[in-house]
């Protein structure tokens, strides 16, 4: 047992979709959210740059913070950086952002699935692995979501220009049939509000539904997994504290906090 907290890290903000599942799923754990924020977005950078950043980001949050576990809640840092960050701190558990091919891929009754990622997630090669596997036979269509990240950043993600950017980068895998969109970057989920709205309009005009996929609750699961194979968890009726951290200022600090409250 141990009463140490969980570490959660970001390149940014998107991680705290992923924190607010691991919280309910482990309501007696401490939290420390890392988002990074002063070199975010990692969607666009070399895999180098990416696992330079990575590494750094877990090293605070274990060596500083004595993490007794850590979430890479961002599927571009997973795809670049967690087979490293696994050969570094093993035996300590590393949790990292799975693409949610396989159950869209279940799910499809269209045989098209929608990805949406950022740009160094969608030419990783945990991405191409993971459609390999699982999309046989299933038409993937893929788009970066530009825009996006920088749109949450700004917590602007509720305004019309998300929605003409979302509607833009989603026409495509729409025309094609998709009949699930997998939401494969932690920013996304806050872009849950307009992309339900253009995809009502997308129902409303040829009487297909689609199904959004986001696998942060999956995660979260994996969390409590690992937790429970190496006995880690805090003690009955411990008290959790909550605690944000980022390499960006405490103006941006205050922002993830703000974020966070408005999540629950
Ligand atoms: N939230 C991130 C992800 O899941 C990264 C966004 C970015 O910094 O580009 O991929």
């Amino acid at each position: 047992m141990s009463n140490a907290p969980i570490g959660i890290y970001d390149s940014g903000m998107g991680g705290l979709t992923v924190w607010r599942e691991v919280r309910r799923a482990l309501p007696e754990e401490s939290l420390v959210f890392l988002g990074d924020g002063k070199n975010c977005p990692y969607g666009s950078r070399t895999r180098e740059e990416i696992r330079r950043l990575a590494d750094a980001a877990v090293a605070r949050l274990v060596e500083e913070e004595g993490c007794k576990m850590v979430v890479v809640a961002c599927n571009t840092a997973t795809a670049a950086a967690i087979d490293q960050l696994r050969a570094k701190y093993a035996p300590m558990p590393l949790v990292g952002m799975e693409p949610a091919v396989k159950p869209a891929c279940l799910a499809t009754r269209s045989g098209v699935v929608g990805v949406l990622a950022t740009e160094r997630s969608l030419d990783g090669d945990l991405f191409r692995r993971t459609a390999a596997r699982y999309g046989e036979g299933i038409e993937v269509v893929t788009a970066a979501g530009r825009g996006f990240v920088e749109l949450v950043e700004a917590d602007r993600e509720d305004t019309p220009e998300a929605e003409a950017c979302v509607r833009e980068v989603v026409a495509e895998m729409l025309a094609r049939g998709a009949d699930q969109i997998v939401l494969g970057c932690t920013h996304y989920p806050f872009l849950l509000p307009v992309l339900q709205r253009v995809l009502a309009e997308h129902t409303d005009r040829t009487g297909r539904d689609v199904a959004i996929v986001d696998p942060s609750p999956a995660v979260a699961r994996r969390a409590v997994q690992l937790l429970d194979a190496g006995r880690l968890r805090a003690e009955a009726g411990h008290r959790p504290e909550y605690r944000f951290l980022t390499f960006a200022d405490e103006s941006y600090r205050q922002r993830l906090i703000a974020k966070a409250e408005r999540l629950f």
